[in-house]
């Protein structure tokens, strides 16, 4: 898979930015029921225990900070969406959370003793500086791990949207060029970029992940409203094309049917290193 870099970092940085200031509102009842299901993995990759002084990079609405805080971490979290920084304070109102960027963190070196990035990175323009920065704020012998989505043919919710975009609509709307969604689903991607940035004992696991939601149309709805390129992707088609992708998602989801809704798989690749 290619890892050629965003052609223009800033205009992808500012589309990612308004996107997510738009699906704040919608994000905790769509992806936010999936992704924190990869909190423990997560925090145990990074080896937290009692004490540990933990960043949450990408945060959201709080999940990851606030679970480490509940295992009894001294943890915090940054996001650049102030809507979304908002929406954390809100929820657990004993915990710091603070707007930052990713690719440029407002803490001195070694400030921390492990970092964390849950479903960050590939949103970003410049995922490599993000990973470096990580990096940089570590303690020595700190620990870092991130999740990203396995590859679609795996991740099996995005396949069929995609799919659907392609056959019945187009997938090509004019967003800004942003490096690849998938780039880090690639384990020896994932290995490679930590070891660029200095980590050693690379590790890269699956986590089986299974999206349960109420009805297929809950999972249309999370793809339309809940993320970013996939959303301004579907919501840049013109009516039919929406009506004939909605129909295509449905048709396909009739195999994952449950006693309730819909159970989808959707694993997750989690990686993680050590700044010796
Ligand atoms: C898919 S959500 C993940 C939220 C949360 N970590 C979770 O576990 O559900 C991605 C988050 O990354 C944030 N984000 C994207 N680019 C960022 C950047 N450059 N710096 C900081 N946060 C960023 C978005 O605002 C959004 O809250």
């Amino acid at each position: 898979m290619s890892s050629e870099p965003s052609t223009d970092p800033a205009a992808f940085h500012d589309f990612e930015h308004a996107g997510w200031q738009r699906a704040a509102a919608h994000y905790a009842d769509t992806f936010g029921t999936l992704t924190v299901q990869a909190i423990d993995p997560l925090l145990d990759a990074v080896a937290i225990a009692r004490g540990t002084h933990l960043l949450d990079v990408a945060c959201g609405p709080g999940y990851v900070a606030a679970a480490a805080a509940s295992r009894g971490a001294t943890a915090s979290g940054l996001d650049f969406s102030t809507l979304m920084v908002d929406e954390a304070r809100r929820r657990y109102p004993g915990l710091d959370f603070q707007e930052g960027d990713a690719e440029a963190l407002p803490f001195d070196n070694g400030s921390f003793d492990a970092v964390v990035m849950n479903f960050g990175l590939l949103h970003l323009a410049r995922p490599e500086a993000a990973i470096q920065e990580a990096f940089r704020v570590l303690v020595p012998g700190g620990r870092y791990a991130f999740t990203v989505w396995a590859r679609p043919e795996e991740a099996v919710g995005f396949g069929i949207v995609l799919r659907a975009m392609s056959t019945h609509g187009t997938t090509n709307v004019g967003l800004p060029d942003g490096p690849p969604f998938f780039r880090f689903s690639d384990a020896d991607e994932s290995r490679s970029a930590l070891s660029r940035a200095g980590f050693t004992a690379a590790a890269v696991r699956t986590l089986p992940l299974v999206w349960r939601l109420p009805s297929a149309d809950a999972l249309f709805a999370a793809a339309l409203q809940g993320g970013v390129r996939t959303s301004a992707a579907l919501q840049a088609q013109t009516p039919e094309a929406l009506a004939a992708i909605r129909d295509a998602v449905l048709t396909e989801l009739r195999q994952y049917a449950a006693d309730v809704g819909v159970a989808v798989p959707m694993p997750v690749v989690l990686a993680s290193g050590t700044k010796e």
